[in-house]
């Protein structure tokens, strides 16, 4: 699986434009698209998989400006991504609020992407391993280190293997990760050919439907 993330770009009018685009270059391949909120009524369609940037750990309630999982199941989200870098230093998200909300997304049968990843000079496993601290079932997990996320510096696939099989070890072999950080048209055919990799996780080189079906294609993900 190959998915966009979006992060915060574009209104529902321009989200409708880039599938009008992009879902005839991508037919067969297996992808999905993590799109803002007020975008998932904009996408919904049968071919790529849709998914939420985030959602509240509560069902309901007084949680005034949250959006709970039933709401992004109600607009078409299959997956939701779970604990992104930004969503942890920008909005000082903890492991064990980001665990509350894998656990609700299982439990609301929606599929948990759970982002994780290193800070450049920290240590790999420790950091891995408390992120990883009491996540169990159904979930995908995508690898972005940090110093990798739009920067343009990707990870060496030495790196990315030890890390993925890290999380492996812990999780269960059968545990499908993703690797993020920087992935573009440049060098998304040697990142897809890494053994641990599973599928990618792309930021900006998603943001144009021309640019991200070329790296659909290069990826070789099909259905
Ligand atoms: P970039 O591909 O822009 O580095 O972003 C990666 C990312 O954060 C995807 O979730």
């Amino acid at each position: 699986m190959i998915i966009g993330n979006w992060k915060m770009h574009k209104t529902s009018e321009e989200a409708a434009a880039y599938m009008r685009a992009f879902l005839p270059q991508v037919k067969g391949f297996k992808v999905g698209l993590a799109v803002p909120f007020t975008a998932l009524h904009a996408v919904q369609n049968d071919a790529v998989l849709i998914g939420a940037q985030n959602m509240s750990d509560e069902m309901s309630g007084a949680f005034t400006g949250e959006i709970s999982c039933a709401m992004i199941k109600d607009l078409g989200a299959k997956f939701v991504l779970l604990g992104h870098s930004e969503r942890r230093d920008v909005f000082q998200e903890s492991n064990s609020f980001i665990l509350r909300k894998v656990k609700r997304a299982q439990e609301e049968g929606i599929l948990p992407i759970l982002c994780v990843g290193e800070k450049e000079g920290q240590e790999l496993e420790r950091v891995l391993q408390e992120q990883l601290k009491g996540i169990s079932g159904n979930l995908l997990i995508a690898y972005e280190p940090v110093w990798a996320i739009g920067t343009g510096k990707t990870a060496k696939p030495e790196q990315i293997e030890k890390a993925h099989r890290f999380c492996k070890g812990l999780l269960g072999k059968k545990t499908e990760i993703l690797y993020g950080g920087s992935v573009n048209s440049e060098n998304i055919a040697e990142i897809a050919s890494i053994k641990e990799v599973d599928g990618m996780l792309v930021g900006g080189a998603s943001l144009n439907p021309d640019t991200f079906a070329k790296i659909v294609h290069q990826s070789g993900r099909k259905k």
